[in-house]
């Protein structure tokens, strides 16, 4: 038995069976259509953590709602179960969340799950979205306190997001609701050691929790090396020890990411839609699984080609060159704010006085 399916047996929660589905992959130039597509609602986000890309992004874009319609629909006639209504954004900033859910719940998909910072999940939105059928719920708490949290988030949000989760806990045990509640972290310099504080706080009301590490955002982020580990084996920070495998990345394989502009990317952290291959509100989502570009790139993948592409800088850690797959599809990106110079000036301090997290 590999090490992949012994892991696989041991995964108790739907969220770690599908961190683990990730290398379950048929390794072909067009593989079957996949059972997982994310639909990323929306371009922007109402936290700064300093170690995502997501502030680059110059326009806000909100995905068209009949586009929205028909790519469901797509995806259900070609035989995809899951859905994720996120990528790069944050879910909670569309008003019609919980509207969107009813929609995929409407269409079939048997697992419509969320990532979320939680700021936005008050009780009477959070209501809403698990009352329209959600399966699951990831709160993303990047800091064990109040203090560290501000300083990652860039928002003194860190009580009212523990509230809001905890909310969502006694509400479906009250109710007797089927939604799984989920929390993640990625532990930085700021926040050493906080893992535990944060389980203290949360752990009692969550059916799973991963620490994943810090990662460049698939080459998007390289400047997170200046002050933390960046563990080249493990790609996007999420892969579990022991499963993490460099050289080649499932996500092209394995997975559909349809941008709030309506492109098809190959890669859930694409900020700069760079690896783009379709723009879907003009082509079917089995034409631009198969495309000329789509077998580009996975074609550059399987023979460990990468050279031009922006997952070379991802999957080697270093600031390769590169060009968007389809440049007329690419995003104009935006200097970082402010905010972000002044906590990466921080960071820099700190990382003089404390070093790297060790790896
Ligand atoms: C990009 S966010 C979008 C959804 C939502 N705003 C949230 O925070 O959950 C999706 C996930 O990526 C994680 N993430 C962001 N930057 C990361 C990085 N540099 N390394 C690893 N994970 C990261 C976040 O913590 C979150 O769990
Ligand atoms: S990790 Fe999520 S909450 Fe933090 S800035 Fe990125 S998108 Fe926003």
């Amino acid at each position: 038995m590999t090490e992949h399916s012994k892991a696989q047996m041991k995964a108790a929660t739907p969220y770690e069976q599908k961190q683990l589905q990730r290398f379950n992959v048929e390794w072909q130039v067009v593989p079957p259509m996949p059972r997982e597509v994310l639909f990323d609602l929306n371009t922007h986000c109402n936290h700064r953590c300093f170690f995502c890309s997501n502030h680059r992004i110059a326009e806000r874009i909100f995905m068209d709602k009949d586009l929205m319609l028909r790519l469901m629909r797509e995806c259900r006639e070609f035989g995809v179960t899951d859905i994720g209504l996120y990528a790069t954004g944050e879910p909670f900033l569309r008003r019609d969340l919980a509207e969107i859910v009813r929609f995929a719940k409407d269409f079939g998909f048997s697992y419509i799950f969320i990532t979320t910072n939680g700021a936005l999940a008050t009780p009477a939105r959070a209501k809403e979205v698990i009352d329209a059928g959600i399966h699951s719920i990831k709160f993303s708490i990047n800091a064990g306190n109040r203090e560290s949290y501000r300083m990652v988030h860039g928002k003194d949000d860190f009580d009212k997001v523990i509230r809001h989760l905890r909310w969502c806990h006694q509400y479906r045990t009250a109710n007797k609701v089927d939604v799984k509640l989920y929390v993640s972290m990625v532990p930085t310099h700021v926040t050493g050691g906080q893992w535990e504080q944060l389980l203290a706080l949360v752990g009692d009301c969550v059916d799973g929790s991963s620490l994943r590490h810090c990662s460049n955002q698939g080459g998007n982020m390289l400047e997170n090396n200046q002050t933390e580990t960046i563990d080249s084996k493990n790609l996007l920070g999420s892969l579990p020890a022991g499963l993490a495998q460099g050289g080649r990345c499932p996500d092209p394989f394995y997975r559909v990411v349809i941008t709030p502009e309506g492109y098809l990317t190959n890669c859930v952290v694409d900020y700069q839609n760079a690896l783009c291959v379709a723009d879907l509100r003009t082509t079917t989502l089995k034409d631009a699984w198969g495309n000329e570009h789509a077998r580009r790139l996975r074609t550059a993948h399987l023979e460990g080609k990468l050279e031009g592409l922006i997952c070379d800088c991802c999957l080697t850690n270093t600031g390769a060159p590169f060009k968007p797959i389809r440049p007329e599809l690419a995003r104009p990106s935006r200097k970082p704010p402010r905010r972000i110079i002044e906590m990466n000036k921080r960071c820099e301090e700190a990382t003089a006085s404390y070093g790297k997290r060790p790896s």
